[in-house]
């Protein structure tokens, strides 16, 4: 079983991009805790990222099939894109949101995420650890759904 752990915009520039706020974790040490916390299970994780939101749609309408939940760090796409969420509505994927930082305590355009709406779980805060939450909590749920 498989995972697709999809991170959006300036995402790859993680270890240098303000990190009083992001923390240090580059998006290759993020993409191998999500594979570490999914291997632990037996699964697999397939990471994309992009800066170009029609990429991620692209990514999340691949998912279909080849994946059995989402997780998916929107970066600054959850505060304007419709696009995405319909896409994730789209392939009736189960679909967890994590953000680095808590949204809620920083800019007050940062507090909505259209994302969240489709999202089963949204993870904010967390730093790095989110995106281990995020797959346990899939994982978890498939493990659940099976029994
Ligand atoms: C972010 C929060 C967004 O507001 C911001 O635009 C990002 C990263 C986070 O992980 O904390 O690029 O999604």
């Amino acid at each position: 079983r498989n995972l697709l752990v999809l991170n959006g915009p300036n995402l790859n520039l993680l270890g240098t991009r303000e990190p009083a706020i992001y923390g240090s974790s580059t998006l290759a040490d993020v993409e191998a805790a999500a594979m570490a916390a999914a291997s632990a299970h037996g699964w697999t994780v397939d990471c994309v990222q992009s800066n170009h939101e029609g990429d991620l749609i692209d990514a999340i309408h691949a998912a279909r099939g080849t994946a059995d939940g989402i997780v998916i760090n929107p970066a600054a796409y959850s505060h304007t894109s419709v696009a995405i969420p319909d896409a994730l509505s789209g392939v009736e994927l189960p679909v967890v949101e994590v953000h680095l930082s808590n949204i809620h305590r920083r800019e007050e355009f940062r507090h909505h995420s259209f994302v969240s709406a489709v999202a089963e779980v949204v993870i904010c805060g967390a730093g790095i650890s989110g995106y281990r939450m995020a797959v346990d909590y899939l994982i978890g749920s498939a493990g659940q759904a099976a029994e």
